[in-house]
């Protein structure tokens, strides 16, 4: 796919990974449409992003955002091409910690949200015979820790669905898959210590959000005949 004027939503943009993908698109001559609930960070990504730009300032986990994420690129693009499914939290505790309303809320946005929105652009891309659907998913995927256990299974969950999406939509003009980034130098790990809660991090070099927008970036610019089924990307001194 060719990323000139093409048109791409991207969840989470408004930090991290999902800000570095937008930024990436973006700069590939990409128009973003990006979204999280942030609004004063989406308008300050929107305009230092040099192309056509707009922002849906939305909790993900809300029922109606999917179908407001493509009625804005119609009505402001005319159109969807690309959809990245970022959003995301990470909560861990010991099990005399949990916190039973996050660990829904974590199911929510890191699981639910993806469903939705993959199968809202799914059917209007099978009608139009293209796009381009990535779910963000983790090297937590391939790992189940002690207190990881929801974080993970919702990002194995995120891997088996999108497999089962890809395989249906084979030979549509439709591709999908997954991207499985290892630790990455992002603010999910202040939010994890502002909330009281100790996140395991190794002590390695992280890789950066941008290595992950590269590689999102490859995947996209693949030609019609190839489709990157999934994708991990590791810091090079990950001990997983
Ligand atoms: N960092 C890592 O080591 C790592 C590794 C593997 C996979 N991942 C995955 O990569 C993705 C991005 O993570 P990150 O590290 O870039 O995290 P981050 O810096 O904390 O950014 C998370 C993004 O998700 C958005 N978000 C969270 N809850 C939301 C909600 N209810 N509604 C709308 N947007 C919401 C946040 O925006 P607002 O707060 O403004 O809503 C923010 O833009 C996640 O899916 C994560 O699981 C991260």
């Amino acid at each position: 796919m060719k990323l000139e004027g093409k048109v791409a939503i991207v969840t989470g943009a408004s930090a991290g990974i999902g800000a570095a993908i937008a930024r990436e698109l973006s700069n590939a001559g990409a128009k973003l449409l990006i979204t999280a609930r942030r609004e004063d960070r989406l308008q300050a990504l929107a305009e230092e992003m040099p192309g056509e730009t707009a922002i849906l300032p939305a909790d993900i986990g809300a029922r109606e955002t999917a179908d407001q994420l493509l009625a804005l690129a119609k009505d402001k693009f005319g159109r969807a091409d690309i959809i990245v499914n970022n959003a995301g939290l990470l909560s861990t505790n010991p099990l005399e910690n949990i916190d039973l309303d996050l660990m829904s809320k974590m199911i929510e946005v890191n699981f639910d949200a993806v469903v939705r929105l993959s199968y809202t652009f799914a059917r209007e891309f099978k009608a139009q015979g293209s796009g381009a659907i990535i779910n963000v998913s983790s090297i937590g995927a391939i790992m189940s820790p002690p207190t990881w256990g929801v974080y993970c299974g919702v990002k194995a969950a995120v891997e088996s669905f999108t497999a089962s999406l890809r395989i249906e939509l084979g030979g549509t003009g439709v591709k999908v898959g997954t991207i499985a980034p290892g630790t990455t130098a992002t603010e999910i790990f202040d939010v994890q210590r502002e909330r009281g809660e100790n996140p395991v991090e190794q002590d390695i070099d992280a890789v950066e959000p941008e290595d992950i927008a590269r590689a999102v970036r490859f995947m996209l610019e693949q030609p019609d005949r190839a489709n990157v089924a999934r994708l991990q990307l590791f810091s090079s001194a990950e001990s997983a």
